[in-house]
């Protein structure tokens, strides 16, 4: 089976095809789940969001409509997907791959009849998507895919309604169904990947040793989630339960470095920044004569609050700025390393009391956030002091991208009706 799969859920534009087949021959009970990557893609809108200190709504949708069409074209070319062969069905799972078998063209009259319907639907919401789909002639031919897979939420919902007209178009256009995507399903299942090379290579997910605790860090999430049921190896078996047992009372905590990152003057988004000043802080062996908070360390729960934090940086930079409003280079990199130090603390003790509390045999860590050197290292030494295994995936992986979408789309299979999506910005798990 072929997917291809959206996510539009924040700032990143992703696009990316996967091949799924059980391997019957692997095993007598019923096969190993099997995937390769045709192609994967990420534009990102960052630096066009950076004046604004954080992820403007609307420009992240009118952007996102714009480009996600081009991105299709340069991902169908990048994966060859127009001169693939129809091979053989046994691999699609049943599903044919011309499910409107005849010709693999699309008429004239089919395709105006699909942009009037939509221009109607969409009632005057995401022109530049329609504008876009009108001129794009390669949507003409159906392409050897079988499903669409679309993030539904959570997520800023001007963004996420993008991602989703875009598969209900392209769902009408080459009768293909649709299975919405919970985002944040995308980056726990994401960190099964074997790699996120687009090189064709045959795969299986790598195991998860159960139960399992997932910590998801990013712009917009701060959760800890326990994973239980699941045999990743073996499709057939797979089922995922999860369980939210901690999150954010308020911010996220990308969104704490994000903050702090504008309260000391630096750009968005902030985490990458903060992450150098403190590491500059490290090899200069520069400490903070201010102590900042650890957040909720003592609360006896596993949930999170990062904007008291975020508070305390705001008067500690008052405190400190001259008279032109600026602080120095050096409290910069001070209070950076003190403030990756508080979070570190933070989410270490909250991550021992998730392990302590399921007896986790292993823990994911997912969300942009996931990329911080410091805190990489923290998880390391949780993982061999508990005696985890730890999942720990590459930048790609763990910030947004539409592989994880992808996957978490072929492996649950419930389709939806294209005219029952909706974006739901809170969507939980
Ligand atoms: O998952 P992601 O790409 O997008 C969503 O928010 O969904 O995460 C982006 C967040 C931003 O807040 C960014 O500042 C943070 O991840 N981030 C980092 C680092 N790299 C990105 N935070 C701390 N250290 C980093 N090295
Ligand atoms: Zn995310």
């Amino acid at each position: 089976m072929i997917i291809l799969g959206i996510e539009t859920s924040c700032d990143e534009t992703a696009l990316a095809i996967i091949e799924t087949r059980l391997d019957h021959e692997a095993s007598a009970n019923g096969g190993y789940f099997e995937y390769r990557i045709l192609g994967s893609l990420i534009l990102s809108q960052a630096e066009l969001h950076s004046p604004y200190g954080g992820v403007f709504p609307t420009l992240a949708k009118r952007e996102h409509a714009k480009n996600i069409i081009p991105l299709l074209k340069d991902l169908f070319d990048k994966a060859e997907i127009h001169s693939r062969q129809n091979t053989s069905s046994k691999d699609n799972h049943g599903i044919p791959s011309f499910p409107n078998s005849g010709s693999n063209q699309i008429s004239e009259t089919e395709f105006n009849g699909i942009v009037e319907k939509f221009k109607k639907e969409f009632n005057g919401q995401n022109p530049e998507l329609l504008e876009a789909f009108v001129r794009a002639d390669f949507l003409r031919t159906i392409p050897l895919i079988d499903r669409i897979a679309v993030t539904e939420g959570p997520g800023l919902e001007p963004a996420l309604w993008v991602g989703i007209n875009c598969a209900q178009i392209l769902s009408e256009l080459w009768h293909i169904p649709i299975v919405p995507v919970n985002h944040m399903e995308g980056h726990i299942v994401g960190s099964l990947l074997e790699s996120d090379k687009a090189d064709g290579v045959w795969q299986r997910l790598k195991t998860l040793p159960l139960p399992s605790v997932a910590l998801l860090i990013s712009g917009g999430h701060t959760e800890l989630i326990k994973i239980d049921n699941h045999n990743a190896t073996h499709q057939k078996a797979l089922s995922l339960k999860y369980d939210i047992i901690g999150q954010t009372r308020d911010d996220a905590v990308g969104e704490a470095f994000d903050k702090v990152a504008r309260l000391l003057n630096l750009p968005y988004p902030g985490g990458p920044h903060i992450s150098k000043l403190a590491q500059e802080a490290a090899e200069l062996d520069l400490h903070s004569s201010i102590k900042l908070p650890r957040p909720m360390i003592n609360s006896g729960d596993l949930d999170f609050s990062f904007s008291g934090l975020k508070t305390a940086v705001l008067y500690a930079v008052r405190f400190a700025s001259e008279a032109d409003g600026q602080v120095n280079l050096q409290f910069k990199q001070e209070l950076s390393r003190e403030f990756e130090q508080a979070v570190a603390e933070t989410l270490e003790t909250k991550l021992r009391g998730a392990i302590e509390q399921t007896g986790a045999q292993s823990i994911i860590i997912g969300g942009g956030v996931a990329a911080n050197k410091t805190l990489r290292t923290s998880f390391q030494k949780i993982a061999e002091e508990y005696g985890v295994t730890l999942f720990l995936p590459s930048q790609i992986i763990s910030g947004d991208n539409a592989l994880m979408i992808a996957l978490a789309g072929s492996i649950n299979d419930k389709t939806k009706v294209s005219a029952d999506l909706k974006a739901n910005g809170t969507k939980r798990l």
